[in-house]
């Protein structure tokens, strides 16, 4: 028999209706939509306007989807793990909030700060509690309301980031199907590059730290760019190699969606045509943690039982990582 293994089993996913474009954002600040999407590949991103919800409420209509796809209860999730660099609160944890909502009574949880690489490092997390025989039904969630810390009179930031959420549950499988590998880094050296001072034992709240602005996201453009190119391009190579897996053997990219350049650059160290590359960055711009699960969720119609995908993620920390997995279910049943 095959050793047990992490598959995913069902997708859920959840997008606010309110769609700001780049001619919105030209009336905020002084930018193009022009320069926006020959620099970035983004033409409008969601965003949760209404100030009574947070992330917990993306999270939990993403897994009620997911739930209801799968036919099966709340109740009968053993571990709920939420990646998100905004959380309702810093405590109690968005994946408390997020069991009550669902009546997911027997489960734990806990959630994952590693921004943009936070749904691969839940992924990998989650997928050992699935292969050590632990758990059974493992929910793993990234989701993030980036417009809680985008600060909308710098263009060098608002024109990147929306809201959203996915996730994924993953179940044991026996048939070779599932989270095969994966690769992990961190470089804390590089930690201000981006960030969000602001907030934290550091810099608790304080009349100064608003003056300072210290409660926004900020990011050195140029050098992440620089770092996410090789960084992404480099883990996802490295990953496919270890495994003996060429271009042709991949049958989809799934790629952080920060910017379309670093995505093109990935997908040509990998050997693969963009065809084989899931790209919503155009509709939804960043959305952080919620990226992959969000095009899985797009793409679900399109994949199969033993099709060979990568997820590849780099963000900030500097956080990044690449995933291998094999699809475990017909898509085409549930998908668009
Ligand atoms: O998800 C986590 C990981 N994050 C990323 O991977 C993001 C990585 N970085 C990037 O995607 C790119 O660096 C950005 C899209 C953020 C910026 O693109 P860039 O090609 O690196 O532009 P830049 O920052 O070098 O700026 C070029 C010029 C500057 O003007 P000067 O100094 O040449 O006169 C900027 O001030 O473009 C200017 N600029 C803008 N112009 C119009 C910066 N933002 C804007 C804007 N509209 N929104």
């Amino acid at each position: 028999m095959e050793q047990v293994r992490a598959a995913i089993t069902a997708i859920g996913h959840f997008l606010p209706e309110d769609v700001v474009t780049n001619a919105d954002l030209e009336k905020l600040v002084e930018t193009s939509d022009e320069w926006i999407q020959s620099r970035t590949g983004i033409k409008e991103r969601r965003i949760l306007r209404d100030p009574e919800k947070a992330t917990s409420y993306m999270a939990t209509k993403a897994a009620e989807e997911m739930l209801q796809k799968r036919g099966i209860s709340a109740e009968e999730l053993d571990l709920i793990i939420i990646a998100t660099v905004t959380p309702d609160m810093f405590f109690p944890a968005t994946a408390c909030l997020v069991a009550a909502n669902l009546g997911a009574t027997n489960a734990w949880g806990y959630d994952v700060s590693a921004a943009c690489s936070g749904f691969l490092f839940a992924l990998s997390t989650g997928a050992r509690f699935i292969e050590s025989g632990k758990h059974t039904k493992v929910l793993i969630i990234g989701a993030d309301k980036m417009s809680s810390i985008v600060d909308y009179t710098d263009r060098t930031t608002c024109i990147l980031f929306g809201d959203g959420a996915g996730c994924v549950l993953l179940e044991p499988d026996s048939t070779g199907n599932g989270v095969i590998d994966s690769i992990e880094h961190v470089d804390g050296s590089q930690w201000a590059a981006l960030r969000m001072l602001g907030g934290g034992s550091l810099h608790p709240p304080s009349a100064e730290t608003l003056e300072k602005r210290l409660h926004y996201l900020h990011q050195e453009g140029p050098s992440v760019f620089k770092h996410a190119v090789k960084g992404m391009a480099g883990v996802a190579g490295d990953v496919m190699e270890k495994n003996g897996l060429t271009g042709d053997d991949i049958k989809f990219l799934v790629p952080h969606q920060a910017n379309l350049r670093i995505i093109d650059a990935t997908a040509r160290r990998m050997g693969i045509t963009m065809d084989k590359v899931m790209l919503n960055i155009e509709r939804y711009g960043n959305t952080t943690a919620a990226t992959l699960p969000l095009c899985l969720s797009d793409w679900e119609s399109d994949l199969f039982p033993g099709d060979n995908i990568i997820l590849a993620a780099f963000g900030g920390g500097f956080t990044w990582g690449a995933s291998y997995v094999k699809w475990a279910y017909d898509g085409s049943k549930f998908g668009a």
